[in-house]
């Protein structure tokens, strides 16, 4: 048994994790100062402390009253356009929050340290699917906030020897196939929940960003890893980092699925049709974003078990149907493990 510090272990990626380290009996402490995650959305048994990771001082208080085996880092700030609109503030918070947690990591002894990072490293990539040698260059602050970040972590691996991680996600989705965790977030931007919300009359109509593009229904098409099987891939890099750092891993399930394509999935899962209207693309959104995942599993053994979209949408669904409110009228008795 082993004990992890996770940031942003009560959002969305995070919890779905926090679920499978203590599934497997592991000990989790969580910081989330929880302004988008949800208390309801810790499992029982992991501890939550309350608090801004830029918090110095109650990091500290952590690292002091816990021993750790490992860092997980979800706790970021994450959307694109607004790190368009204030580049400056993503790239401070997200940059030295990463080294300062990875600092503190290496004072208290603490060898493995695994991040989250993101497809945006790779803005409008050369070919797809992406591997990992493709070229990092992101058009985004968000992403290049990111690339900083693991920049940093690799400075951090030479001079300190702290082993690390990172993983770089496309577009995580579905729910705990169980139903005991889902996708709640504020304002949300994801294309699967936003989709379900109109669908279930919680939200507007979708707004398709551009129907022009060069695909076959002329639709962006997006890589949709699930977020069980995302979680799956966190566990087994975790192991990995025990015997050697500097892993860098980008995690899709492999297959592309257009806009369009996802509506009919909810169509097909639900019976209900989404609304939506099209409206003008979004400044460089690429049109296929597809993940080579091939290192990873030939490094680890992972391999998506969620892997058809209708499968994604289903627990998606699921959840958001039972808590048309998200966590606000979620039974926390629920998320036991
Ligand atoms: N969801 C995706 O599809 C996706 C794709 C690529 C990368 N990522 C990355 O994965 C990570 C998790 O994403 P998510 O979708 O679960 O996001 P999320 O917003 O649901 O979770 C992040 C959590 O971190 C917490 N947090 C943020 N800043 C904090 C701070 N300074 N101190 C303490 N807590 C803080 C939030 O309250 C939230 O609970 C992020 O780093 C994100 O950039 C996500």
């Amino acid at each position: 048994m082993a004990r992890y510090l996770v940031t942003g272990g009560a959002g969305y990626v995070g919890s779905h994790v926090v679920l499978a380290l203590r599934e497997r009996g592991d000990d989790v402490v969580v910081v989330d100062d929880l302004r988008q995650g949800h208390r309801q959305a810790v499992s029982p048994g992991a501890e939550l402390v309350v608090a801004d990771i830029s918090d110095r001082r109650r990091l500290d208080e952590v690292f002091a009253s816990w021993k750790f085996d490992g860092v997980l880092h979800f706790a970021a700030l994450s959307l694109v356009g607004e790190s368009m609109r204030e580049p400056l503030r993503y790239i401070a918070e997200n940059v030295s929050n990463t080294l300062w947690l990875a600092e503190a990591a290496v004072r208290a002894g603490c060898g493995r340290f695994l991040m989250s990072s993101t497809a945006a490293l790779f803005g409008l990539p050369e070919s797809v699917p992406i591997d990992e040698g493709a070229r990092l260059q992101p058009l985004s602050a968000y992403g290049d906030s990111k690339l900083m970040a693991e920049k940093g972590l690799d400075w951090a691996e030479r001079a300190h020897g702290l082993r690390t991680a990172s993983l770089r996600y496309f577009n995580a989705a579905g729910a705990d196939p169980q139903g005991r965790l889902g996708e709640d977030h504020d304002p949300e931007t994801h294309l699967i929940p936003l989709a379900i919300n109109a669908a279930l009359g919680l939200g507007p109509a979708l707004t398709i960003f551009g129907s022009d593009y060069n695909t076959p229904d002329g639709t962006c098409i997006r890589d949709y890893v699930h977020v069980t099987d995302l979680a799956d891939a966190h566990l087994r890099v975790l192991d990995r980092l025990n015997a050697e750092g500097g892993l860098r891993y980008n995690v899709g399930n492999g297959q592309g699925y257009s806009v369009r394509e996802v509506l009919a999935s909810i169509k097909a899962v639900s019976g209900r049709e989404v609304p939506c209207a099209l409206g003008a693309r979004r400044q460089g959104d690429p049109a296929v974003l597809v993940a080579s995942s091939a290192k990873l599993q030939r490094e680890t053994g992972w391999a998506p078990r969620y892997d058809s979209l209708d499968e994604i949408v289903r627990t998606a669904w699921s959840w958001r149907a039972a808590y048309p409110q998200g966590y606000r009228n979620f039974s926390p008795t629920v998320a036991s493990v």
